[in-house]
């Protein structure tokens, strides 16, 4: 029976996360969360009897080591961050504090018996890349914003603690992920938001940067795919979607979907933390999703059939 942590479960992929594993009886679950951007009702509590919610700050030692030394898991995924561009640049301080949140969570799973910490890193590790794809291995990391600095020095920590306690880890590098739970500051639920609105869809400069997206479900699969088969220990999976789209053209398509009449409005570009380009290489997160990924359109059209959190 696997005793489950999930560090920010009441957010967009933490808890599309417990929810899967929910479905799984065997799976015991704990979504943490101190609900500072996500929601209480994303956690599917309710619904199933193996997932416990607790309200808990991941970067306050006793706030974590209460729930981790009073009862041992098997397995955390520690999802928690301060996120959304915009935050992170306007609360540099906060960000800097998610350190504090890995290393708790680093030594209170090696002291109660913890087999594998799973984490959340970030595209955003490889910073303004010059390399594409972006490869778990040969890419630089190149950021000097704190967000990824913050991951950059998670997946050191991770890999200091293997190396010096045995503690085995998994770092998904997630590239943008978009789904129905997902809230505002995130680009697609954004743009969806105001296009059901019909109010002005702001772009940042040209809007001819480009992302690849990854739809929740494609994400989830992929995390509990390396989870249930032990794969990547003690390594790095990109974990993102392939077909390399515009900004703009993003805001097209979610125009064109929603029948719209939504203006695209050009604002000024922004200081730092809006990289002209990224694009995954997805060579490893292939051996963990066997089916075709989701579309894009396909994905949007999931989105507009449960606006519940972006309305
Ligand atoms: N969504 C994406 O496109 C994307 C891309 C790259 C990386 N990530 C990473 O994936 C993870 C999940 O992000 P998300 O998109 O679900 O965002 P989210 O904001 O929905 O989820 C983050 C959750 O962490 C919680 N949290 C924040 N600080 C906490 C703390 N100190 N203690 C306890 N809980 C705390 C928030 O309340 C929220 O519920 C994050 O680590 C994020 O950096 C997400």
């Amino acid at each position: 029976m696997p005793r489950i942590l999930i560090t920010g479960g009441a957010g967009f992929i933490g808890s599309s996360l417990a929810e899967r594993m929910a479905q799984e009886k065997d799976n015991q679950i704990v979504a943490l969360d101190d609900l500072s951007t996500g929601s209480i009702e994303k956690v599917p509590a309710a619904r199933y009897g193996n997932i416990k919610f607790i309200k808990c700050n991941v970067n306050n030692w006793r706030d974590l080591a209460g729930v981790m030394c009073s009862q041992p898991f098997d397995y955390v995924f520690h999802y928690a961050a301060v996120v959304g561009v915009q935050r992170t640049l306007d609360n540099p301080v906060k960000v800097l504090n998610d350190l504090s949140g890995i290393r708790h969570l680093l030594f209170l799973s090696k002291n109660t018996g913890v087999k594998r910490v799973y984490f959340a890193s970030s595209s955003e590790v490889y910073g303004e890349s010059v390399h594409f794809p972006q490869h778990e291995e040969v890419t630089p990391l190149n950021s000097r914003l704190p967000y990824a600095i913050v991951k950059n020095a998670s997946e050191a920590y991770l890999k200091a603690f293997y190396t010096e306690y045995g503690l085995e880890y998994t770092i998904f590098r997630f590239f943008n992920t978009y789904g129905p739970k997902q809230s505002k500051d995130f680009v697609v639920s954004r743009f969806i938001s105001r296009a059901l609105k019909n109010q002005p869809i702001e772009l940042y400069g040209d809007g001819k940067q480009t992302r690849t997206f990854c739809y929740i479900d494609d994400n989830v699969d992929a995390c509990i795919s390396a989870f249930k088969n032990k794969l990547f220990a003690n390594d790095v999976v990109n974990v993102g979607g392939a077909d390399e789209i515009t900004i703009a053209d993003l805001a097209r398509t979610i125009i064109r979907l929603t029948k719209s009449r939504s203006r695209i409005v050009h604002n000024a570009p922004l200081k730092e933390g809006d990289m002209t380009r990224r694009k995954p290489d997805l060579a490893r997160m292939k051996k963990l999703l066997s089916r075709k990924p989701v579309t894009l359109e396909t994905g949007i059209k999931k989105i507009l059939e449960d606006t519940r959190y972006i309305l």
